[in-house]
């Protein structure tokens, strides 16, 4: 079954930011600096899913570039597929806007894509396996 595996929220300070979702009695988990995107991210476990939480390491990164441009916000869906190789050649297929140019490993050791908002309604969504 596809789940929703968390939401990735840009923002510009992990310390700034982490009060909010501490005072709903969340724990916030150790920032992890994931280098090949230039960010630190610190993941926040719900009762279902988890809210990514990013703060970029340089200004002239995935995560900089937006919150230069768009400020502060909800940046992708992350949605759990069984076979996160199987639906990458499948999406490329068929032709779905893959922005990833292959499956690449991230915090935690999740392997995931992204694939472009014009191919799903306009959000960003993430692909990661289990
Ligand atoms: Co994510």
């Amino acid at each position: 079954m596809v789940e929703v595996d968390h939401i990735g929220i840009a923002v510009r300070s992990l310390e700034a930011s982490r009060g909010f979702y501490e005072g709903l009695g969340l724990a916030v988990g150790p920032p992890e600096t994931v280098e090949a995107e230039q960010v630190r991210v610190a993941m926040v476990p719900t009762g279902n899913g988890r809210v990514e939480l990013l703060e970029a390491t340089k200004e002239d990164s995935v995560i900089g570039r937006f919150l230069a441009s768009r400020g502060e916000g909800m940046h992708h869906v992350a949605l759990r597929v069984g076979d996160v190789d199987g639906e990458f050649a499948r999406m490329k297929r068929d032709g779905i806007r893959v922005v990833s140019e292959r499956v690449r490993v991230g915090a935690g050791g999740h392997r995931y894509f992204f694939v472009h908002p014009a191919s799903t309604g306009g959000v960003l969504v993430e692909i990661v396996g289990r």
